[in-house]
């Protein structure tokens, strides 16, 4: 069965969700991207606004409804992601589920490309795109009281999730134990192992749409406690 929301549990509360890719254009019919339903990020913002939160999701290119009661600010570019999650600002909980595009390509060119007969194809110079998740994290007055990144892992998945919270100064990473031995890879369920401050909570095998209302649920009890992340 649906685990049961609390309602209300985060009345209140303004909480912002990334989700889907990024798109880097190349020209004006090509891009640079990161393969992403954005099925894990809606599911999430939808449980949260179903516990009473105020959500604004920020989503990349995906072909999807908007959740119920849930804000959707659409993006296509990281750079874009990163500036409709400032100007969502502040807000008490950030979760970081997109799969932003680690570059961007350097000179994007404003007309199609054309294949010359006879010319070697182009050669591309790809640039950093910001890391959103690290700059949500980083300490300043609009620092999100709790700051929620992903990782997805084939092996060690405690400990390399656990360096990924600390590389990003984030407070949980929700790492997907993508070892192949869990049989986990192209299917539809998910074995998570949630990494906070005090340790690893392993959660049994899920759906997306159970991930996220078990992320949901964590949540709202963070917020009805007065522990911290
Ligand atoms: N993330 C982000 N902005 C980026 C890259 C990643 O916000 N430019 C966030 C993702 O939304 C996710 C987390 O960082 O919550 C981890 O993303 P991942 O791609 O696993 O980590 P990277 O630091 O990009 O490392 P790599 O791709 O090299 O494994
Ligand atoms: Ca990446």
């Amino acid at each position: 069965g649906r685990v049961p929301l609390p309602a209300g549990a985060l009345a209140g509360r303004h909480v912002l969700v990334t989700a889907g890719p990024t798109h880097e254009p190349i020209d004006p019919v090509r891009y640079l991207a990161n393969r992403s339903s954005g099925r894990q990020g809606y599911a999430i913002a939808a449980a949260l606004a179903e516990c009473g939160a105020r959500v604004t999701l920020v989503s990349g290119p995906v072909d999807l409804p908007p959740p119920a009661g849930v804000a959707v600010t659409r993006v296509e570019t990281a750079a874009q992601m990163l500036a409709a999650c400032d100007a969502a600002l502040p807000c008490d909980a950030a979760i970081c589920a997109a799969a932003v595009a680690d570059w961007h390509v350097a000179q994007r060119s404003e007309r199609k490309m054309k294949k010359a007969a006879g010319s070697p194809p182009p050669v591309l110079t790809l640039l950093p795109n910001p890391d959103i998740l690290a700059r949500l994290s980083a300490p300043g007055p609009d620092r999100p009281a709790l700051v929620v990144g992903f990782a997805a892992e084939t092996h060690d998945v405690e400990r390399h999730a656990a360096a990924k919270r600390a590389a990003k100064g984030c407070d949980w990473v929700v790492a997907n134990d993508v070892r192949p031995e869990t049989g986990i890879m192209g299917g539809t369920e998910n074995e998570i192992v949630l990494i906070t401050r005090d340790g690893a909570e392993r959660w049994p095998r899920l759906d997306k749409q159970a991930v996220g209302r078990h992320l949901a649920l964590r949540i709202a009890q963070y917020f009805s406690s007065d522990r911290s992340p």
